[in-house]
């Protein structure tokens, strides 16, 4: 990522942080229901405990409690650019591995995990014409054992106009892209009327 995106994007969250404390909306849901909801659709695509799992973008590692309060223990890793958001993360989840950074500042071996997931990571608008989306989900493809699973918002159903700081995109054409990187790759776009999921298997 670019250093000017990554400050951009770091100062956003430090704000938000900072008047929200720890609150979907610091991570810009707008009620706990839809980030749970689209835990839910992530976690279908057949986490099973004694799994580990990449959270990539894991804000306050929320994922973790989701997954953990369904009563399947996994081993949990979570990255996140933002340093504040993470440490709160980690003050309420002192034993999880919670890393600060993004993707490609680590030199995780090919493999390294079963699963990597994403929710909403991928929301904000890069200027760089979607190349950093297509080189962090191949990159995904190639840390896990069993699949990925990510969200990103759905350009059919929003206005261009409201989106902001944010982007959104076609859900065909990135199931096509994730299609050349893993053929069994699947949409979903059951759960909520602007966002969609997908599941690449390996
Ligand atoms: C919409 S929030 C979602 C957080 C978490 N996945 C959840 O659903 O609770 C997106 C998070 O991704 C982080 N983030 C954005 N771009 C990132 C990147 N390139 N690498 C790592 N983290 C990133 C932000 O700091 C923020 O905490």
């Amino acid at each position: 990522m670019n250093p000017d995106t990554r400050k951009r994007l770091t100062a956003i969250h430090r704000a938000s942080f900072a008047t929200h404390g720890y609150k979907p909306d610091t991570l810009f849901w707008s009620t706990r229901g839809i980030q749970k909801t689209r835990f839910r659709v992530l976690t279908d695509i057949g986490i099973a405990c004694g799994d580990s799992l990449l959270d990539v973008g894991c804000g306050f590692a929320d994922l973790a409690g989701f997954i953990h309060g369904a009563g399947t223990v996994i081993d949990y890793t979570g990255i996140d650019l933002s340093p504040e958001i993470l440490a709160q993360g980690q003050q309420l989840n002192p034993n999880l591995n919670l890393l600060c950074g993004d993707l490609f500042d680590f030199n995780f071996a090919d493999q390294s995990f079963d699963w990597v997931m994403l929710s909403g990571t991928l929301n904000w608008q890069l200027h760089d014409k979607g190349g950093y989306e297509r080189r962090a989900l191949t990159q995904m493809f190639r840390l896990c054992r069993k699949g990925v699973a990510f969200n990103m918002l759905d350009a059919r159903k929003i206005d261009p106009k409201l989106l902001g700081d944010l982007i959104a995109h076609e859900p065909l054409q990135m199931l096509h892209f994730c299609q050349s990187i893993a053929p069994d790759s699947s949409l979903r776009d059951d759960y909520l009327d602007n966002d969609f999921t997908i599941y690449m298997r390996s």
